[in-house]
């Protein structure tokens, strides 16, 4: 029987968060909760509230919006107060505003708080976003940061895209994750920071069930030392 347990993936865009995040909880049994579809959620909100400029009213968004994320058939299934928007929160223009969005220090709590929130849903979690191991559960089991190189990251990206019928050039998409990556690392509150207890994996050159069973047996490790 395993007690509580929350596993913290946290790093840039295309790393491989959400392929081995999803693996990892479905063969644990635990809850997946992708953070970056909360941060999306709020982007587009404020995008189609017209209050991009407006930080006091995306705060105000973040807090009543009532965000919700259920994942089901392999996707996480987002709604803002009963309505479904995920078909929304990955367009383009999404994209290239989530960052700025992501800085403002009222829409991290309020998000951060949502987060915290719903990970009590679970004996055990797996999380996964920029600022998991470091800020949302400092204390969290297993840490992991996942790397690999800006040309790995983008080619994945387009290829995500590219299965959803969505044509983005490689360049268009590499540009965004460079200019996210940026923000997301030098922003003032909750940067984009290997946490220091977490385990680097760099998945430039290897296989997705490689990253898995890595992190599968760091799980495993830490289940036996709480034994
Ligand atoms: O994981 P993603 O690419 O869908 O995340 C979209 C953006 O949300 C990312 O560029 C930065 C922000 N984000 C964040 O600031 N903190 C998180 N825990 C998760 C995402």
């Amino acid at each position: 029987m395993l007690k509580r347990l929350v596993v913290a993936i946290d790093g840039p865009a295309g790393s491989g968060k959400s392929t081995s995040a999803k693996l990892v909880a479905q063969k644990l049994g635990f809850l997946y909760i992708d953070t970056g579809a909360m941060y999306r959620a709020i982007t587009f909100l404020a995008i189609k509230n017209n209050v991009l400029q407006n930080n006091d009213a995306i705060i105000e968004l973040a807090k009543n919006s009532g965000l919700d994320l259920e994942f089901t058939n392999g996707e996480t299934h987002v709604s803002a107060n009963g309505l479904d928007i995920t078909d929304k929160i990955r367009t383009q223009e999404v994209n290239v505003n989530v960052s700025d969005i992501s800085k403002i220090e009222g829409v991290r709590k309020a998000l951060v708080d949502r987060q915290r929130e719903l990970a009590k849903k679970n004996i055990g979690v797996v999380m996964e976003g920029r600022d998991i191991g470091t800020v949302v559960f400092p204390n969290a089991d297993v840490k992991i940061f996942l790397t690999a190189s800006i040309d790995q990251r983008a080619i994945r990206r387009t290829k995500e895209y590219e299965e959803k019928g969505v044509h983005i050039s490689l360049e268009e998409i590499k540009a965004n994750i460079q200019q996210r990556d940026t923000i997301d690392s030098t922003r003032d509150v909750s940067p984009l920071v290997k946490a220091p207890d977490a385990i680097v994996i760099d998945t430039s050159n290897i296989s997705i069930k490689e990253q898995v069973d890595v992190i599968l047996n760091l799980v495993q490790q830490v289940v036996h030392k709480k034994e």
